[in-house]
């Protein structure tokens, strides 16, 4: 089995127990190299949008950006099938020739989120700005890697 059937068995495994919350419901795993990079481009923005926001927020603001960036971390594998790197993609090969590599960037980052939403939880500002720190690391040691 490829390893791209295997992962999009195991979003839709996550999705259809419920694990993948609200904001996620209506993520579609993209079959196409075309709608893999229009929907990557969307959860990398969202990305940006939310780290950026997030240093400010507390209480329930807090928690939803922390869950939302639970569901792209989440996501990430789904996002970038196997040679979807295609017209404008910054994309590198390197992504698929290292995969377990790559997606361990993205669930370090899915478990910095997590902590990122107990810490907001708690209402625990130093453990919560810790979290987006180590979130926003991962944006650039996965693109120093596999982006051009
Ligand atoms: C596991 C790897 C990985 C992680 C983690 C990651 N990115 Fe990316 N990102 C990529 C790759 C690869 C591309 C290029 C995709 C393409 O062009 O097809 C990209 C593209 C982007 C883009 C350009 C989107 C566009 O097409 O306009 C932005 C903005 C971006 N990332 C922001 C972020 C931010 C902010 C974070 C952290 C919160 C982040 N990324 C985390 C791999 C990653």
């Amino acid at each position: 089995m490829s390893l791209k059937k295997i992962t999009a068995i195991a979003v839709a495994g996550l999705m259809s127990v419920g694990v993948v919350a609200s904001v996620a419901q209506d993520f579609v795993a993209p079959t196409t190299a075309e709608e893999a990079m229009a929907a990557r481009e969307m959860l990398m923005k969202q990305n940006g949008a939310l780290l950026k926001s997030a240093g400010a927020l507390t209480g329930a603001e807090a928690e939803t950006a922390m869950q939302s960036l639970i569901d792209n971390y989440t996501h990430i594998p789904a996002v970038f099938p196997e040679g979807s790197n295609i017209g404008d993609s910054e994309a590198l090969p390197a992504i698929w020739e290292n995969w377990d590599a790559f997606t361990a960037i993205a669930e370090t980052g899915r478990a910095a989120a997590a902590d990122g939403l107990a810490a907001a939880q708690a209402g625990d500002a130093d453990a919560y700005g810790a979290a987006i720190k180590a979130i926003g690391a991962t944006c650039g040691t996965c693109h120093k890697q596999y982006r051009s």
